[in-house]
């Protein structure tokens, strides 16, 4: 059977004022369905450069690919997928979270209508029925008293919370693939322990 994820040789070079410098330097890796893994790696060794990779976030002008680099997600050769067939991986597909949930909400919409906002973009669902989805989603993701943190802000939130709303949205359309780039630095130790669990529990829900 074939992986979900499989990336042979992975190299990512730079362009910066006409000098090419290598930020990946040939890696491959494979991951089946349901399977975990982690990438451990000083700051600066390309972890996020990979991440970026996989969802092609990284800028056209700029970067560029090893000649036998591959990566193919679900058997799509994502180094060669046209904008459309990204655009249907990225959300639907593969999800990513960041690692300062604050830079990723918005703080003028609250989050109860961040997440629904998620839900509504991905399926057809009516306001109410998206309410429904986006509390559960956010019990899911043991958030406390979810019907007064619905109509909260995003600063009216710890840390913690704001990750685990960023989790919520992330598994709106029961992604295949979740990729979280350091989703708990910038959260204290127990906090930490709490998200890494509640990912694990979310992987089942997602099966
Ligand atoms: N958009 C970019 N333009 C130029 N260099 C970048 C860009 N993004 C990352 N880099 C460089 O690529 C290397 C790998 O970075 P990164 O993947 O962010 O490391 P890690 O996530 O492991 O800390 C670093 O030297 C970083 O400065
Ligand atoms: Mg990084």
């Amino acid at each position: 059977m074939s992986k979900l994820l499989e990336i042979k040789n992975l190299s990512v070079d730079f362009n910066v004022r006409d000098t090419k410098f290598r930020a990946v330097d040939t890696i491959s890796l494979s991951l089946d369905k349901n399977e975990t893994m982690a990438l451990v790696g000083e700051s600066g060794s390309g972890k996020s450069v990979t991440a970026m990779s996989i969802l092609q976030l990284l800028p056209d002008l700029k970067a560029s690919y090893g000649t036998d680099s591959s990566i193919f997600f679900d058997g799509i050769d994502i180094l060669n997928a046209s904008k459309k067939q990204l655009r249907s991986i990225r959300g639907n597909q593969i999800s990513m979270i960041f690692q300062e949930p604050m830079t990723s909400l918005n703080p003028v919409f609250t989050c109860g209508d961040q997440v629904m906002e998620a839900i509504i973009l991905h399926q057809k669902l009516n306001k109410k029925e998206a309410e429904q989805e986006a509390k559960s989603l956010m019990e899911l993701v043991e958030i406390p008293d979810v019907n007064r943190r619905f109509n909260a802000y995003p600063h009216e939130l710890s840390g913690g919370q704001r990750q685990r709303i960023m989790i919520a949205m992330a598994l709106v359309n029961k992604p295949k693939l979740l990729i979280a780039d350091e989703p708990t630095t910038a959260l204290d130790v127990t906090i930490q322990a709490q998200i890494l669990h509640l990912m694990l529990v979310s992987k089942k829900r997602n099966v």
